[in-house]
């Protein structure tokens, strides 16, 4: 009876252990990398890719559409706008913006900047 116990008490242990060490440290390492690779890069890539191909006409006192990319300065305000940067990927994604007859970015360029957001929003919802 007493070792019977004793060895359930064990094998509770040893299960507790081993599941409290394994599901949660993977994820919290894939999260922490994630959040740290996007903030600090979309400051700098992101706001160029902006600046480069959009604020022109999206930028100061009456920017076309009402559409206030110039204020998009880094990952905290692509969060904050998530609904108008939700509008922006689907018109980079059709293709749609930058208008004909304006310079246009590389799809490489419009792949990188897409997936840039998109892991900033996902990480916002959560
Ligand atoms: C040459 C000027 C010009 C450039 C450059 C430009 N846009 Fe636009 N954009 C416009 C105009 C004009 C509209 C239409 C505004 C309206 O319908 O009132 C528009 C509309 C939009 C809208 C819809 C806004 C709404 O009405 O809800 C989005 C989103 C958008 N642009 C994103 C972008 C992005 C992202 C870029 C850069 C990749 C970009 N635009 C570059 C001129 C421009």
């Amino acid at each position: 009876m007493r070792v019977a116990a004793m060895m359930l008490i064990a094998s509770v242990v040893i299960a507790v252990g081993c599941s409290s060490r394994q599901a949660p440290a993977g994820e919290t390492g894939a999260e922490m990398m994630q959040t740290e690779a996007m903030s600090p890069d979309f400051s700098q890539t992101g706001t160029a890719f902006l600046k480069q191909y959009c604020v022109k006409c999206h930028g100061g006192a009456t920017p076309a559409g009402d559409l206030h990319l110039d204020l998009i300065t880094d990952a905290a305000a692509v969060a904050a706008e998530a609904h108008e940067m939700e509008e922006v990927l689907e018109m980079l994604e059709k293709h749609a913006m930058p208008p004909q007859g304006q310079p246009q970015p590389t799809q490489a360029e419009i792949d990188s900047f897409v997936g840039q957001v998109n892991a900033i929003l996902a990480s916002a919802a959560k």
